[in-house]
């Protein structure tokens, strides 16, 4: 639908339920109100949801937390591989009939320090698949409890620390005004020079401005990104467009199985939250 059909519609449902690319806004919400009780988010990331708006108007917000977590996190690693090897750039390159094995030498995985920035349920993941993959792990999440890093391997450091360690940084933290752009000019000057970027989280905590300029100075020597602070982002964006940034089109939950999973989820959970066994909001 598009945002008028939905504004049009929303009034005939009790519930709900979007993936990423619907915005449930305040005039949503207000539209919907007198019937809509409960909206559900088909996927962990409830930013496209206003949840001030939504408890104004009384409706509950649900999520599907865990169905995609897996999913999320190959892909990570995936990105994290491909940046790695300029898979993308060499698989152009050869399509185009150029052979440049000298061109495209990467640089190895094994031995090097990964910071995770949000611990949670996806980071967590990526941890442990990095450490199958030889790679130091630390991590820095506020609200991550030590011995749950300690247990995978990783070590809890703090946001300084991560950062200026690094020599990969794979992004996992939800965006919040917290998290808004909290990667920009000055952490990437404390970054290390040549540090590699993986972002399957959400393009607002990346200054995408700040990220093109560190890749054109060599700070951040590549970037690996699903998400943008406006997706689809535009066809002209100097980020999509650079050639040490390898981009795919917010792809960290497609998977049939992640996909099959979180429709279930989201559907067991709107259900219970229309039958009324569920108090709280995602
Ligand atoms: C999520 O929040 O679950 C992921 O970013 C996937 C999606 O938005 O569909």
């Amino acid at each position: 639908m598009s945002p008028a059909e939905l504004l049009a519609k929303v009034a005939q449902f009790d519930a709900l339920i979007v993936r990423s690319g619907t915005k449930v806004t305040r005039g949503v919400l207000e539209a919907g109100r007198g019937r809509l009780r409960v909206v559900g988010r088909a996927g962990v990331g409830i930013d496209n949801v206003d949840l001030q708006a939504a408890t104004e108007a009384g409706c509950l917000v649900v999520n599907a937390p865990t169905a995609n977590t897996v999913a999320a996190a190959e892909h990570g690693i995936a990105l994290l591989a491909c940046m790695a090897r300029n898979v993308s750039q060499a698989d152009a390159a050869l399509k185009a009939g150029k052979w440049q094995r000298a061109k495209y030498v990467g640089v190895s995985l094994v031995g090097k320090t990964l910071a995770i920035m949000g611990f949670g349920k996806v980071g967590s993941e990526v941890a442990r698949r990095a450490k199958g993959l030889g790679m130091h792990v630390i991590a820095h999440d506020p609200y991550a409890p030590a011995d749950k890093a300690r247990a995978i391997g990783a070590e809890l450091v703090s946001f300084e620390e991560a950062i200026a360690k690094a020599d990969f940084i794979s992004l996992h933290m939800p965006l919040t005004p917290a998290t808004s752009k909290v990667f920009n000019d000055e952490s990437f000057g404390k970054m290390k020079t040549g540090v590699r970027i993986v972002n399957v989280a959400r393009g607002g905590v990346i200054d995408e401005d700040a990220l093109v300029r560190a890749l054109d100075s060599g700070k951040v020597a590549q970037a690996a990104l699903d998400v943008f602070t406006v997706e689809p982002p535009a066809k002209d964006s100097k980020l999509v467009l650079h050639e040490n940034v390898t981009v795919t089109p917010h792809l960290g939950a497609s998977t049939v199985e992640a996909q099959e999973g979180v429709a279930i989820e989201i559907a067991e959970a709107v259900g219970g939250a229309l039958r009324g066994e569920l108090a709280a909001t995602a």
